[in-house]
């Protein structure tokens, strides 16, 4: 009887083990982003005046990509991705994946957004602004 009551015993502990090993990590990964609520900004974006192209760009750029990447680009959670991003620095994405993103569209494979659609009815023009200006904003905040 004892014997019976000792296997019972460790058979709970060993249940009690495995258990434990097995449980989710809930805690963050060190270097994770803080998590940051739906709807907001991604990455803190310093603003440099802007002028000419970049000024165009910018425009362009609330009207036909800020729903996803935030005004400042600095990304929106739950929608799109910050560029104000070293992923996007010109030499890991140069400037021909802009009017590829925008003309295409781009299966998603750095985030977890989802794909970007293709930006119907932009040109080639104002694709090339909105490249000054996220290049000039890129370079305020010392991706490049
Ligand atoms: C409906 C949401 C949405 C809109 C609007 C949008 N994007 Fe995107 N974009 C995304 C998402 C999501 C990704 C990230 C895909 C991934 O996981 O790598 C992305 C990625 C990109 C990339 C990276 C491309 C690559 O090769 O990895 C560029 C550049 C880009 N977007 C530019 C733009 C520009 C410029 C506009 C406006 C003309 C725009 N996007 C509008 C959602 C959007």
């Amino acid at each position: 009887m004892k014997h019976i009551k000792i296997a019972a015993v460790a058979g709970v502990l060993a249940l009690a083990g495995a258990a434990y090993l097995a449980r989710p990590v809930t805690a963050p990964q060190a270097g994770a982003p803080a998590p940051v609520a739906a709807g907001d900004a991604i990455v803190a974006v310093s603003m440099p005046a802007l002028e000419g192209d970049a000024a165009i760009g910018q425009k362009v750029f609330a009207a036909r990509c800020a729903e996803c990447h935030g005004t400042d680009a600095g990304g929106v959670e739950g929608a799109g991705p910050p560029l104000i991003h070293n992923y996007y620095e010109p030499n890991h994405h140069g400037d021909a994946a802009f009017f590829i993103a925008a003309e295409q569209g781009v299966r998603a494979h750095h985030w977890r957004f989802g794909d970007m659609p293709p930006v119907e009815g932009i040109s080639r023009a104002e694709v090339a602004a909105v490249v000054a200006f996220v290049r000039k904003v890129q370079r305020e905040n010392g991706i490049y």
